[in-house]
């Protein structure tokens, strides 16, 4: 089954086609992120008046590299999957009113896809088709301890099936991206500000080795040692801004390189190592058959390498399922994957916008 996905929750656009859930048969990305640069964060018009200019020559350019130019493409694949929150309310417009007037033109079904759960499904695609397809097909096991990390949600739940999850933990204030974003924006960073910190965090490393230097700023591990699986990452701003103020000469002062890439290195490891203990934490106690890691934050390396690690150190014997950094970004190749590991279609006249869709709407 071929799935054509839609994303536009924020500021990008994405559409993919997508083969039985698994095989990127084509991906396309815009985004307005230069935008809105100056604002330190997305300005909701802006990003969808771009999405409104992009997604059709997207949607042209996607089906083509697909299927080149033949003329049967409608009939080329199956069902829509689209985007129905939660994100920026025009953003999400943009791509809903599009896939409804696919499905309801072409006769397709439509599946709402929550962006949140769908994250998770990167970790389900090959870009290219696997020649072990029968070996993959299975994979990742379940059930799945799940840490999704993105610039609006930070969420740990078990996925024991397809649709069906049960939630353990969430952030009672920003979320991980959020944190990554607001300390980078203090630190004179532009948005997003995941990848600056995670680039000047790796400067600091490479200087303080090749200089043999011990300097280390120190900034709290909100929760780390709490009894449930909450997160909270508010305080570790307040933190940051505290100790930034006392470095500043005057409020014009600019900060040396340097230190900024120390402040930088230790916001990374603050933040990471709360993710890592908390998830560790609940694979100890339910002993899934894999660890999932996915959203934008996902993509940070170091992430990933202080997870590998710790569950080496623990002897937790877990396997850890990582998307490509490209994958962990937002992107409609995961949205077209949800649909088809979740293909329950609904009348067009149904498919809405849920801009603060909190819920995880299969828990039990
Ligand atoms: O999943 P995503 O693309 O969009 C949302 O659904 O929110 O996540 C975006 C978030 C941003 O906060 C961005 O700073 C963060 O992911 N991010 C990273 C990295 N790449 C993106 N955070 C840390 N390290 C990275 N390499
Ligand atoms: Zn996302």
């Amino acid at each position: 089954m071929k799935i054509l996905g839609i994303e536009t929750s924020c500021d990008e656009t994405g559409i993919a086609l997508v083969e039985n859930g698994r095989h990127i048969l084509s991906s396309t990305l815009a985004s307005s992120k230069e935008m809105h640069t100056k604002y330190g964060g997305i300005y909701p018009e802006i990003a969808a008046r771009a999405q409104l200019k992009v997604i059709i020559p997207l949607l042209d350019q996607t089906i083509k590299q697909a299927f080149g130019n033949s003329q049967n493409w409608r009939s080329e694949f199956d069902a829509i999957a689209v985007t129905s929150g939660p994100g920026l309310k025009s953003s999400l417009l943009v791509g809903v009113e599009t896939a409804k007037t696919l499905a309801l033109v072409l006769q397709k079904p439509i599946i709402p896809v929550n962006h949140v759960l769908a994250h998770l499904y990167a970790n389900w695609l090959y870009p290219e088709r696997p020649a072990n397809w029968k070996e993959v097909e299975g994979l990742p096991l379940l059930p799945a301890l799940c840490l999704i990390v993105s610039g609006g949600h930070t969420v740990l739940l078990l996925m024991k099936d397809h649709g069906n999850f049960k939630l353990l933990g969430t952030t009672l204030d920003d979320a991980a991206g959020e944190a990554f974003d607001k300390t980078a924006r203090l630190l004179g960073f532009s948005y997003p500000g995941g990848p600056e910190i995670a680039n000047a965090a790796t400067k600091f490393q490479i200087r303080s080795a090749s200089l043999g230097t011990k300097f280390r700023i120190n900034f709290p591990r909100p929760m780390i040692r709490s009894s449930d699986l909450n997160f909270s990452f508010s305080g570790l701003k307040t933190a940051v801004l505290r100790e930034f103020q006392k470095y500043k000469k005057n409020d014009d002062s600019q900060l040396p390189p340097d230190l900024i890439n120390a402040f930088a290195y230790e916001i990374q490891e603050a933040i990471t190592d709360v993710l890592v203990a908390k998830t560790l934490k609940a694979a100890i106690k339910l002993k899934p058959k894999s660890i999932l890691l996915a959203g934008g934050v996902a993509a940070n390396i170091c992430l990933k390498e202080k997870f590998l690690l710790e569950i080496r150190n623990l002897k937790l014997e877990i396997p850890l399922c990582v998307p490509p950094p490209v994958l962990c970004t937002d992107n409609a190749a995961f949205i077209a994957s949800y649909g088809y590991f979740n293909f329950h279609p609904q009348p067009w006249k149904k498919i809405d916008v849920y801009p603060s869709l909190t819920d995880i709407k299969t828990a039990n």
